[in-house]
């Protein structure tokens, strides 16, 4: 693979969070990781261990104590915040493990967000129509077409999961970053959420990385690897 496939290249991260007693809590311990352009890879590990945590750092949420983050050919983790956020609304979407949909916004606006940040509000008013066509159509695509006008609270858990998956797809990520996006869901609507991760990895070519303890996204993933100790492990 050339230099140019490879989208993320960590090195050496490490990240501690102050304990409430004093001290710091060693969460990453040295992780190294890359990832080449259209892998769709697990990452799993026990509860605990820090993989939203290692998330939140490809996501640009936060930062790294020590390390490097190469994305896309560039360092990342000292760019500024306004740089990263850009990076973010053009290249990545997220997952989260618990969803952060507004609450004041419906089913139907909270998918369209990410098009309203990436763009100038000239241009969204443009994009506007079309933009709203393609929220229907993400939301039919996770089974919620007949809940586009409900608010967050009138959702189940599991729909708001799905409302944070059409989100995070809205503006078509080169990079998808998933927290647990199953975690919510029975069996069935779990598997039709792969399947449409499967799909969308093998037709766009769109990079996606899915922390998960779900076999069956496992199955679908080209690579599994698991944290252990601060650290990836094939
Ligand atoms: N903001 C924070 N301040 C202090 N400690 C934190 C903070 N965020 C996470 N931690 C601690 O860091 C560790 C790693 O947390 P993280 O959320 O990354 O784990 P995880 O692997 O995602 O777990 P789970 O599978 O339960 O979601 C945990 O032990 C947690 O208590
Ligand atoms: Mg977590």
């Amino acid at each position: 693979m050339s230099e140019s496939k490879i989208v993320y290249t960590c090195r050496g991260l490490t990240k501690s969070y102050p304990l409430p007693g004093g001290g710091m809590l060693p969460v990453l311990q040295g992780l190294d990781f890359e990832v080449e352009q259209g892998e769709l890879v697990v990452i799993q590990g026990r509860s605990g261990i820090g993989k939203s945590t290692f998330l939140h750092l490809l996501g640009l949420l936060d930062r790294p104590d020590s390390g490097e983050i190469v994305f896309e050919g560039k360092r990342v983790e000292t760019a500024s915040l306004g740089r990263r956020a850009a990076v973010r609304a053009a290249r990545i979407g997220f997952v989260f493990q618990f969803f952060y949909l507004l609450p004041e916004f419906t089913a139907l606006e909270n998918v369209m967000i990410p098009g309203t940040i990436s763009r100038s509000v000239i241009s969204w008013m443009r994009y506007r129509k079309q933009g709203r066509a393609r929220a229907l159509e993400l939301l039919d695509a996770v089974g919620l077409a007949d809940r586009s006008k409900h608010r967050p609270q009138q959702l189940s858990g599991g729909e708001r999961q799905r409302v944070a998956i059409a989100r995070a797809l809205f503006n078509r990520p080169a990079v998808l970053l998933c927290d647990e996006p199953t975690g919510n869901l029975d069996v069935r609507t779990s598997e039709h959420v792969q399947d449409l991760f499967a799909r969308l990895n093998a037709t766009t070519g769109q990079t996606m990385i899915i922390v998960t303890h779900d076999e069956g996204m496992a199955r679908h993933a080209g690579r599994v690897v698991h944290m252990e100790n601060g650290r990836i492990i094939s």
